[in-house]
């Protein structure tokens, strides 16, 4: 049993899950195959993308949208530092070189397409936003930025699945899915998010030119899947490029074509229980909510509040765990790890003032609304 009497996320996992494994390992075929088709068929539908390639991991997109699209030494790729790790690690491996950008605000810590206008050089080749906690970037400067200067732009939207992009002001992209609007989008299911199958990922992009070579990538550059040559559609293949191993396998595209079922339902009840968070945060003259005033566009993927300090949030993680409720952050900013560190000549203060104050609260689809009221109570004790 969880020590957690609140734990910050729970799997709504049922038989639709276990009916999908059941029905791979009927058919005996477990890698790239019927289910994996079907899952980037119904995904691409979703997204109203061109194509959708399942792989195994957000990492591998990632990796795939960098690689595919020729980024390598001797350029810069222009990301925030309040992020999960994956898009800096795979811009460095590809030999290119991270330029980090600020927030736009304590409360809207998505990345400042003004300190990206700022940071623009010769050498920019792409733009890496990540949709923080499900809330969407400023996705219509970004786009704006990128197709002027012939820049790329790779949607990190692995907390914004089934998120549609809202424009106060309704200019294009509006109305958009996360992860359809820059010319490559990608999408995590591990274990956490909102559509969870323990390790995998999707890429999505609208480009035939992208797609081609992604498909290829993803199977160590060859022409032809195992699958199709199993079907008597091929009998050989070729590789028309080193590539990778980046496939997803058959019970990981099932149980997320379970999940992906459940999504949308699951985001409205998410957003629910964010609305009741933000009205019993309103009015607390410590605390804060991030994206308070975009509740009904996110998908919901995180709950992170702004603790007056960092002694605040601290006091704040100890009076949750003696209650048994467990909390996290989202994120240390990337600059202060040590494998960083001291690598680049930047400083962030409203990245840096987030780090030290952010707290993600519990919020999964089965959470209850006296468990939200409970938990915001013990936190307006705390300033
Ligand atoms: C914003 C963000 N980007 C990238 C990743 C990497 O995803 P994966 O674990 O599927 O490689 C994650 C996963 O936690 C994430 O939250």
């Amino acid at each position: 049993m969880s020590e957690w009497r609140i734990p910050l996320s729970v799997l709504d996992y049922g038989s639709e899950e276990a009916e999908a494994a059941q029905r791979v390992i009927a058919s005996k075929w477990l890698s790239m195959g019927p289910e994996v088709l079907a899952f980037e068929q119904e995904f691409a539908t979703m997204q109203s993308a061109q194509y959708a390639f399942a792989v195994s991991s957000a990492t591998a997109a990632l990796h795939l949208a960098i690689h595919a699209t020729g980024i390598g030494p001797g350029d810069e790729v222009i990301q925030p530092a309040i992020n999960f790790v994956a898009a800096a690690n795979m811009t460095l491996y590809s030999g290119a070189t991270p330029v980090f950008a600020d927030i736009c605000s304590l409360t809207e810590p998505t990345i400042d397409p003004r300190q990206v206008e700022q940071l623009i050089t010769p050498r920019t080749k792409a733009i890496i936003p990540m949709h923080y906690g499900g809330n969407l970037s400023r996705m219509s400067e970004l786009l704006e930025l990128c197709t002027s200067r012939g820049i790329t732009l790779i949607e990190d939207s692995c907390h914004a699945v089934g998120a549609r992009y809202h424009d106060p002001r309704q200019r294009p992209p509006h109305g958009l899915m996360a992860g359809s609007i820059g010319d490559i989008g990608t999408f995590s299911f591990y274990a956490n998010k909102n559509l969870a199958c323990g390790e995998g990922g999707m890429i999505v992009t609208n480009r035939a030119d992208i797609a081609e070579r992604l498909q290829m990538l993803r199977s160590h550059g060859m022409t032809r899947s195992s699958w199709e040559r199993h079907q008597g559609r091929a009998g050989s293949y070729d590789i028309a490029m080193p590539g990778f191993n980046y496939r997803l396998d058959e019970l990981h595209a099932a149980l997320g074509r379970a999940q992906l079922a459940k999504l949308l339902g699951g985001n409205m009840k998410r957003r629910e229980l964010l609305a009741r968070y933000r009205d019993r945060f309103q009015d607390d003259p410590h605390w804060s909510m991030v994206f308070a005033d975009a509740v009904e566009h996110s998908s919901g993927h995180l709950m992170v509040a702004l603790a007056p300090s960092n002694d605040a949030r601290t006091l704040a993680v100890h009076a949750l765990r003696e209650s048994r409720i467990q909390s996290s952050m989202h994120y240390p900013s990337i600059l202060e790890f040590s494998g960083f560190r001291g690598r680049f000549d930047t400083t962030l203060p409203l990245t840096h003032d987030f780090a030290s104050r952010a707290i993600t609260l519990p919020l999964h689809p089965g959470l209850r609304f006296e468990e939200v009221d409970e938990i915001v109570r013990i936190l307006r004790a705390v300033h």
